[in-house]
């Protein structure tokens, strides 16, 4: 398996970002396969801080950086992160950075039926990101959106803009917003067309290429296994497919592609947006992992939910997604804990789970069954070898791989790149 395969195995922030700068070394072509800049990836590479959205993370080293046919792609945002990231350092150009030419677009009326939606949910809003994430999603599976190679054919583009407007007036309606000004869009994305299409290429083909000459690649999923439209707590999810097998469809190689899927898993549990979240903290011990773990959004700067882990998630989400192995990451911030807590299983009233149960109701009303490890008093901040770790630690980290039925492959211990122990070499195995 010369490949490996990153997702998130919770809910998104995982640290995925930081895993896969690290890997990237390691690759040489790195994959970003779905989502979009709904994605908020941090970086800390000598103190100094990236922050990605759309782009791979493979783009801070330099190493060829790849945005497959999966991702909705929002061209103005990606104008702006280019600049940001342009303006810390870091070289990016057509020969770096490819784009699939496939790709939908999000466009500013996607972002609109977003918040609009939001607005008007009350209780029942998932707290989204409001970037026009889910609509742009709609309309791909809906056969309307405008792709990036549309922008190469503006002459052609009056029929398809004709169609997606006559859509979106009748949503905006409903919504007692006037109608798409169809000549102003058609203006922006003239205008946008130059910035976009020299990095537009038939990756599928590079990719393709990259592969038959044995080329180490490094897909980067996006969010996380529980926010999987298919597979994670629906309806308070994400609009596209989070699992490895997405890997395949999203960019355009078969599956066997995926090599090594690695899960990154949080040493606790964290949420942002609404919806179920059985082993939650609303005490003390909450605000304290929120604090030492910085659990603000990377996209919205919402306030993330903090809970202990959930070995029951993360265990349905291995089996889900067919994950090798996980990435351990945030074990820092659980020093200083006198006891840790597991959950292990579920309860409703005198039933007991060892899966979560569909439906969000259920979802709701799960009571967590937990078990308690004592914690350590040492400091893991910043470790780099497994030598370096209480054996408290070490006890805790055999559990977790015990209950999720899935070995450690790397433990992160900081937000910097280097403070990671490699267990067992994901690409070498
Ligand atoms: P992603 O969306 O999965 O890439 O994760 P985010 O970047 O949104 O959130 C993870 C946060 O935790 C970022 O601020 C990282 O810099 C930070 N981080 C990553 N790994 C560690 C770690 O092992 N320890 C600590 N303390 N912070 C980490
Ligand atoms: P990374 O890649 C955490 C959440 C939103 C919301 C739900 C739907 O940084 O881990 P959307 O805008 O996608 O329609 O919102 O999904 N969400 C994330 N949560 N990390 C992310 O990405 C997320 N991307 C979306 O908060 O609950
Ligand atoms: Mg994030």
């Amino acid at each position: 398996m010369a490949n490996v395969t990153v997702i998130g195995a919770q809910w998104g922030d995982e640290g995925k970002g930081k895993i896969v700068d690290w890997l990237a070394e390691r690759a040489d072509v790195v994959v970003r396969f779905q989502g979009g800049h709904n994605a908020g990836h941090t970086l800390v590479v000598s103190g100094k801080t990236y922050k990605l959205s759309l782009l791979p993370s493979g783009i801070v080293r330099g190493t060829l950086s790849v945005i497959g046919n999966g991702v909705v792609f929002d061209p103005w945002h990606f104008r702006d992160e280019v600049a940001k990231l342009k303006a810390q350092g870091v070289e990016i150009n057509p020969d770096n950075l490819h784009i699939a030419e496939t790709c939908p677009l999000i466009l500013p009326i996607h972002r609109d039926l977003d918040g609009l939606r939001e607005d008007a949910s009350g209780a029942g809003k998932i707290g989204t990101t409001r970037r026009g994430i889910g609509p742009a999603y709609e309309d791909k599976v809906g056969r309307r959106a405008i792709r990036i190679c549309d922008l190469a054919h503006l002459d052609d583009l009056d029929m398809q803009l004709d169609r997606l407007c006559a859509h979106h007036d009748a949503l905006r309606a409903g919504f007692g917003e006037p109608p798409v000004d169809r000549d102003a869009l058609k203006a922006e994305l003239a205008e946008i067309a130059d910035v976009i299409l020299p990095y537009a290429k038939p990756v599928w083909l590079t990719l393709n290429e990259a592969r038959k000459r044995g080329r180490r690649i490094l897909f980067e999923g996006a969010q996380g296994v529980l926010l999987d439209v298919d597979h994670g707590t629906y309806p308070f999810v994400t609009s596209s497919n989070t699992i490895a097998g997405t890997a395949s469809s999203g960019s355009g190689l078969g599956p066997s592609a995926a090599g090594f899927v690695l899960g990154i898993v949080k040493a606790y549990t964290t949420r942002v947006g609404s919806g179920p979240f059985p082993s939650e903290l609303e005490d003390e011990t909450g605000q304290r992992l929120g604090e030492r773990g910085h659990e603000f959004g990377t996209v919205t700067g919402r306030k993330r939910r903090c809970g202990w882990f959930d070995a029951v998630l993360v265990r349905q989400s291995a089996a889900v997604s067919g994950i090798t192995g996980v990435a351990l990451t945030k074990l820092d911030v659980l020093d200083g804990f006198d006891e840790i807590k597991i959950c292990t299983g579920y309860r409703i009233g005198d039933q007991t789970y060892d899966y979560l149960p569909p439906h969000p109701q259920d979802q709701a009303k799960v009571e967590p069954i937990y078990e308690t490890i004592e914690g350590w008093s040492e400091s893991t901040f910043g470790a780099r070898s497994w030598a370096e770790l209480p054996a408290q630690a070490i006890k805790y980290i055999r559990r977790v791989e015990e209950l999720i039925q899935c070995p450690v492959a790397l433990v992160s211990t900081s937000p910097e790149r280097e403070d990671t122990i490699l267990v067992r070499d994901p690409f070498a195995d």
